[in-house]
Order: structure tokens, then sequence, then C-alpha cells
């Protein structure tokens, strides 16, 4: 680093949504977010979905028994909701002390959904336990209909789903997961307390466009999919506002090569690799820069009710090559803007 680099020092972040997978691919991604976050809240569509409290424990164990030696890195659980999901559930998540919350993904969203739940009426008993007990609902915001254009899936679930449910359980506490639009900002923004949002690193650093530049993009394929330029400005406009309810969350979604590059190829973008650097470009971009801090490590922590981290990590401006691929299990993993550049690295403070 040259001394005239710019730096800054953040208190050390969280990342609020995130895929770790299990096995040898959870061995194999694992390091690198543990490298950045302190803690982060681990999505549970395994197959089998983790969806009691005590499947969420197992995972956790091994989740810490694949952090390479030495690291200090607290895994935040989540269950996932199915139409069975029995309310006497939420008290034991709440009793188990490390799981946070339930994610709601509607059925057939996205991948690993297909125990999602089919109509949200079903789950009505335990929105109620969630709402007593302070439980977080983390909603995955698309409708399934493949009637419904897949750019206005997540508006759809504003009006028809997110809206309605933020009244009929007043007290709810909702975390409006990777949020996409400008109707998913205008609902945030107007909505009642306790409710919040996520924002992908892809989401606020690409559009579209980047889907079929040249042509078809399988790596830069997510489901919420990337949107308008427009809506990623109104995305960019909440970041450098430092609204306290919108916060960092990476949805990192590792898949193998042969399972991205295939005829149907599977949704999901990995972004651990640079899962702090890539907001700092997004950030930069929006000239806020000085609301990173609060977006990583503090708004999201508040949300859900911990304590800030105590570390701190910091932030240099040097330009880095991302590698082409890094290993996964038998396969490899194509990490964002593989072969390309990213403009800011990270370093643990002197
Ligand atoms: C996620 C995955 O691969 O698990 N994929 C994605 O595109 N975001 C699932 C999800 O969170 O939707
Ligand atoms: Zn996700």
């Amino acid at each position: 680093m040259s001394s005239g680099s710019l730096s800054i020092t953040l208190r050390r972040p969280d990342d609020m949504h995130l895929h770790v997978r299990d096995g040898e691919s959870l061995r194999a991604v694992l390091p690198f977010t543990a490298a950045r976050f302190a803690r982060a809240l681990i999505m549970p569509n395994l197959k089998p979905a983790v969806s009691t409290a005590e499947q969420a424990l197992s995972y956790r164990r091994r989740i810490l028994d694949a952090l390479p030696a030495g690291t200090r890195f607290e895994p935040l659980m989540t269950l996932y909701l199915t139409d069975r999901t029995d309310p006497a559930e939420v008290d034991r998540a709440r009793a188990s002390g490390c799981i946070v919350g339930f994610k709601l993904y509607p059925a057939g969203a996205t991948t690993h959904s297909d125990a999602g739940v089919t109509d949200i009426r079903r789950v009505d008993a335990v929105l109620a336990r969630m709402q007593e007990t302070g439980l977080v609902l983390e909603v995955h915001g698309e409708v399934t209909d493949p009637r419904v254009d897949i750019f206005e899936r997540e508006s759809r679930f504003i009006d028809t789903v997110l809206a309605p449910l933020a009244e009929r359980f007043p007290r709810l506490r909702i975390v409006f997961e990777h949020i996409t639009s400008r109707a998913a900002v205008r609902f945030v923004l107007s909505a009642r307390e306790g409710i919040a949002a996520t924002l992908t690193p892809q989401h606020l650093l690409m559009n579209r466009n980047a889907l079929f530049a040249g042509g078809l993009r399988p790596h830069h394929y997510c489901l919420p999919v990337l949107k308008s330029e427009a809506d990623r400005e109104a995305l960019l406009g909440v970041i450098a506002s430092g609204d306290p309810r919108f916060f960092l969350g990476t949805d990192s979604a590792p898949h193998g090569r042969a399972a991205k590059e295939a005829a149907c190829g599977c949704a999901g973008i990995f972004s651990a690799h640079a899962g702090l650097e890539l907001y700092a470009e997004a950030f930069e971009a929006a000239g806020a820069l000085e609301r990173l801090e609060a977006f990583a490590s503090a708004y999201g922590a508040d949300f859900y009710g911990l304590p800030r981290n105590e570390g701190r990590i910091r932030l240099v401006k040097t330009d880095w090559d991302v590698p082409a691929s890094y290993p996964f299990g038998a396969d490899v993993l194509i990490p964002l803007r593989a072969g390309e550049r990213i403009a800011w690295r990270i370093e643990e403070p002197a």
C-alpha cells in the first residue's frame, strides 16, 4: 500500500443475510466471511431445510467446527418457515439463545424453496407467536406466480402479501431481505415501525444490463433478479441517506460452476470473498463513504437487539485482482468480479 492510500477503519461488521451451505462447501466459503464479519445471519435453505431449533443448533455446531483455527465468528441462526411449522417451535427457538428469526420463502421462489410457505395465512399462529416473543421474520419478498413478470414480482409481493401482513401483525418485526426496487424502497420508507431491509452488493453495483453484457452472464443471475438503473439509483439513494432501516446483507449464495453454467442455471451470486469491499465501492460511488460503518456495523445489530461488535477492520483503497475461481469441493466457484478488479481491500488494523 502506498502511504498516500485512502483508508477507513470500521467497527467489525455483521452480514445479516448469508448462505454458507454445508459440508465441504461450507468449509470452502466460511473463511471468507469470518475474515471480514464478526457475525452473520445464516440462511436455513439447506436440503432438507433447517426448520427446527434442534436442526439449527446442530447446523450451528457444524459451522463453528468449519471455522479456521483461531477465528472468532458468531453464526446467528434462522429457521425455515414451512406450512407445517409448529408455533411451539418459536418458543424452542427463543430458548436456544442463538436463533434470531424465521425465514419466509414463498414456496418455489428461489433455490431450495420448495418446502416454503404456500399461503401466508397458514402460518398465522406461528407469526402471532413470533410477534409475542420478538423473533424477527426475514422475508424473501417475491410472488411466485409464473404469470407475473419477473421484474415485478417484488412489487407485487409488497401489495399482495407484505403490506397486508405488516398490518395484520402490527408488532411483528420484519426484515424485507435483499430489496431491489424503487417500490421496495418506498414501502420501507413509509412502513410502520419495526420494518427494515437488507441490501446486497450486486443490487447496489449492477443493473439488469449486467445479465446480458455481450452475452448471457449466469454469474450475475440471482433472485430477486437485478433490476433497472432507476431501481439501483433508488437503492444508492437510501444508503447515501444513512437511514437506519437499511443495512448490510450480502446474500452471498455459492453454487458450483457446473450448476451456474447450465441450461437451467441456479440463482445465486457468490460475493463473500469481497463481502465488505464491494460495499465500499458502492458507498464511494454514492458519495457516502462516511455512511458505510453504520450500515455495515451498527444498524443491523441494533435492529436485531444485539450489541455492536468490539473489533475493528480497515479498508484500504488499493486495487486487487479477483481470481478467476476459488476451490469448491469437487467443483469451483466463480466469484463476483472474477478475473476483474476490486477497488478496496481489507486489512486488520495494526
Ligand atoms: C439463494 C441461494 O442460492 O440459496 N439464491 C439467490 O439467488 N439469492 C436463495 C435466495 O436467497 O433467494
Ligand atoms: Zn438469500
